[in-house]
């Protein structure tokens, strides 16, 4: 998938149309509180549009993974609806019942969670068809999950006679063309995280485009030991070994593996930081964090670099003796005038840790819809909304 036409919010007369606005609410809650509402700010934009056109507007989004037909209030969206109401400054309806009517103009009303439904998670169009007789027209802007067929995301395009990307999805889109398919050169990526199986495919398409790969955490590990440096007892994908050395025949020449390491011993008190060339002493120890001097080699390449791809953090960043890697790569991102694009849940709480917000150019909601986007792997959400 290459050309993103989509037919967007102002192909729509909305005086008098209610969207049915497929966003994306799956937000952190502890004890019933929302703790971080970055997507559903996102939102504000598109609800925004529909109102001062003279639409109004019902939210559909899913919260979390619950069984579908087992109402559960834990993952109710009663929290998100009185969020969003503070943020909107109006009502917001929040339908803990399938509502008997469809909204007027001008309100803002809120379905339930679509995963308590039966067929959600299915794409089933029965579903979505219900979903259609309580507004006019699909607009899709949960970017964050245009990766599920789902029947909000994807059967409801068909069961409406109208529909449209919102605000958010083209600006997400618009964020990974850039990056993606017409960058400003040369292109750095990074990409950190645990498992080297779970971004494979990201990596893969990636190297078709940038021009330096920097490598971290578990996924660095693993190609350390495909080139058969010792690990200790780091985390690693051993059954991935074969696909690493596969990866490093290919593109070795891009990639920077860190040239220093912060080990921890096995008990887990000695920090210690190690060269490769020194990685025989790591013993039973275990690799949290890229050193100084793989930091210094980082600043190199992306002080050159015209656009920046960041996903995954470099190290055990949660720890704060093991952020000091992902907060200095962090930094100069940051600090670089490259297009910066960061994504992912730990990217993004590493920037929030780091207070670099407002030097990355795009930070997307999206998690496995980031990743997914960069295999270029089919994204159904978006699909739904193209023009035919
Ligand atoms: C996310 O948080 O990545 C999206 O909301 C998708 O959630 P899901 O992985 O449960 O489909």
């Amino acid at each position: 998938m290459s050309a993103f036409d989509f037919y967007t919010l102002t192909d729509i007369n909305w005086h008098g149309k209610i969207a049915l606005l497929r966003a994306d609410f799956n937000v952190p809650m502890v004890d019933g509180n929302c703790t971080d509402d970055t997507r559903i700010r996102a939102a504000l934009p598109t609800i925004h549009h529909i109102l001062e056109n003279g639409g109004g507007v019902l939210c559909l989004s899913h919260l979390g993974r619950p069984r579908a037909g087992e109402p559960n209030p834990a993952r109710s969206l009663a929290p998100v609806a009185a969020q969003l109401q503070n943020l909107i400054s109006q009502d917001v309806v929040f339908c803990r019942n399938w509502p008997t009517q469809q909204p007027p103009p001008g309100a803002v009303w809120m379905l339930e969670n679509t995963r308590f439904n039966v067929g959600e998670k299915e794409n089933s169009p029965d579903l979505a068809a219900r979903y259609a007789t309580l507004g006019d027209v699909f607009v899709m802007d949960a970017f964050a999950t245009a990766h599920r067929a789902e029947a909000s995301t994807s059967a409801l395009a068909q069961a409406t006679s109208a529909c449209c990307a919102g605000l958010l999805l083209q600006a997400e889109v618009e964020a990974l063309k850039k990056a993606l398919f017409n960058p400003t050169k040369p292109v750095v990526a990074v990409v950190g995280g645990a498992k080297v199986s779970t971004k494979l495919a990201a990596l893969n398409n990636l190297m078709q485009t940038c021009d330096y790969l920097i490598a971290g955490g578990g996924i660095a590990n693993t190609l350390l030991l495909a080139e058969e440096n010792p690990i200790g007892n780091s985390l690693a994908e051993h059954d991935m070994l074969g696909e690493a050395k596969k990866f490093l025949s290919a593109h070795a020449d891009k990639t920077l593996l860190p040239e220093d390491v912060t080990v921890v011993d096995g008990s887990g008190e000695n920090i210690r930081v190690l060269r490769l060339s020194e990685l025989s002493d790591i013993g039973d120890g275990r690799i949290v964090d890229v050193g100084p001097a793989a930091c210094a080699a980082y600043g190199r390449v992306l002080a050159k670099a015209g656009t920046i791809i960041w996903n995954g953090p470099l190290g055990w960043f949660e720890q704060p003796p093991f952020s000091a890697g992902t907060r200095a790569l962090a930094a100069m991102i940051a600090a670089s005038p490259a297009y910066s694009l960061a994504g992912g849940g730990d990217t993004l709480a590493a920037v929030a840790q780091s207070e670099v917000k407002s030097g990355i150019s795009y930070l997307s909601t999206g998690g496995g819809a980031f990743l997914q986007f960069i295999e270029g792997s089919p994204m159904p959400g978006l699909a739904s909304v193209l023009k035919r």
